[in-house]
């Protein structure tokens, strides 16, 4: 399973062109600042998600002057091609294997069964910065695993954002006699019974996940590090079940705050150096040696679970690493296929393209 190649034609400021990959080992795709490295992982990216990685506007990434872009990518599957195209105008449009499937990319024919994971810079956030980053990510992670969590996640803030608005709307149809219900309460019952039906779901997804990474993480982490330092996750729920009883109790406080105060919405993870806390004590090389931890740590899971190695797209990790752990990271890429970004030249023996800007 890898990126056999992509081709852009107006995307950003990068030079129309179509890039090849080798299967398996590092690509290494090297160019100055601007030079359209990021542009590369993003077509990659958005023809097998069919979002961007930067953007929630596709009409960014059209050059400046055009009218429209196209990406066309060649993924190859299990030794079959499978080629996803878009066309970026004022809406975008897929094409599979030169069949039209509309505005919106069918991922049956690629994120269901073609795993790409993502690292950008802005991921070091995701350890440093607040809790929401930090959900994010562990979200991104968990979904790459298994795709049906996607799903629940969708499930859950359909529900938290109906329940919200009701939270917000004025109270005049809630009823004044506590015995009889109002239409309003009756609608809080049944979005409080689908918000813990969805909630806890994802609070066990989070809660395994959680448990199975630790050790795998760690094992990364000294690879790079090359230091015997321990690693810690902990998930942090904010509701370790999410009941219906809390959340009746809890209403009149919600309806205060006009928003809903209990749920894995506003879930936290804990990451531990030693005794440091990631968010607030430790420095930008171990974060992001932390954050790659992390990262190969659920390649791993993915390839223990679906038997594959998902691709990796790197962008920019050896930035803020001294040049021993760039040495040792790139030693302990996972297997696979990994395409990777850099401003300077980087040597190791598992390097088997450079693509040169
Ligand atoms: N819509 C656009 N039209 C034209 N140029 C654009 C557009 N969007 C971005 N650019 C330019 O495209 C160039 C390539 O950007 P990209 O982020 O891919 O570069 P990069 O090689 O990753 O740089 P860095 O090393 O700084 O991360 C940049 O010079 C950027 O300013
Ligand atoms: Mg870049």
């Amino acid at each position: 399973m890898f990126v056999q190649s992509t081709e852009t034609k107006n995307l950003r400021g990068l030079q129309n062109g179509i890039y090849e990959f080798t299967d398996g080992g590092i690509n290494l795709i090297l160019g100055k600042n601007g030079s359209g490295k990021t542009s590369i992982l993003e077509a990659v990216y958005l023809t097998n998600s069919g979002e961007s990685f930067r953007t929630q506007k596709k009409l960014n990434l059209i050059k400046t002057g055009e009218e429209f872009s196209v990406l066309t990518t060649v993924f190859n599957i299990f030794n079959s091609n499978i080629t996803v195209s878009a066309l970026i105008k004022n809406i975008t449009h897929y094409t599979v294997n030169n069949k039209n499937v509309g505005s919106v990319l069918n991922t049956k024919t690629s994120k269901d069964e073609f795993r790409c994971l993502l690292f950008t810079p802005d991921d070091i956030q995701a350890i440093s910065g607040a809790p929401a980053l930090r959900r994010d990510m562990f979200d991104r992670y968990i979904g790459a695993l298994d795709n049906r969590y996607f799903k629940i996640i969708s499930e859950y803030n359909k529900v938290l954002k109906q329940r919200n608005a009701l939270l917000k709307s004025n109270d005049k149809h809630t009823s004044n006699n506590a015995s009889v219900l109002g239409d309003k309460d009756i609608t809080f019952n049944i979005w409080n019974l689908k918000l813990t039906e969805f909630g806890n779901q994802i609070i066990e997804y989070r809660d395994k996940f959680v448990m199975k990474i630790n050790e795998i993480a760690q094992t990364y982490y000294n690879y790079i590090s090359q230091e015997d330092n321990k690693i810690s996750i902990y998930y942090k729920p904010n509701t370790a079940v999410l009941e219906i009883e809390k959340l009746n109790s809890g209403l009149e406080k919600e309806k205060i705050a006009q928003t809903t105060l209990f749920g894995p919405h506003r879930d936290d993870y804990e990451i531990y150096l030693q005794s440091q806390l990631s968010r607030y004590q430790l420095s930008r090389g171990e974060q992001r040696t932390t954050g790659l931890s992390l990262l190969f740590a659920t390649h791993q899971l993915i390839k223990n679970n679906l038997g594959y190695n998902p691709v990796l797209l790197l962008d920019d990790i050896a930035s803020e690493l001294d040049s021993t752990r760039v040495k040792y990271l790139m030693e302990h890429i996972p297997i696979g296929q990994a395409i990777l970004t850099t401003t300077e030249k980087i040597s190791s023996t598992n390097i088997s393209k450079i693509i040169n800007l």
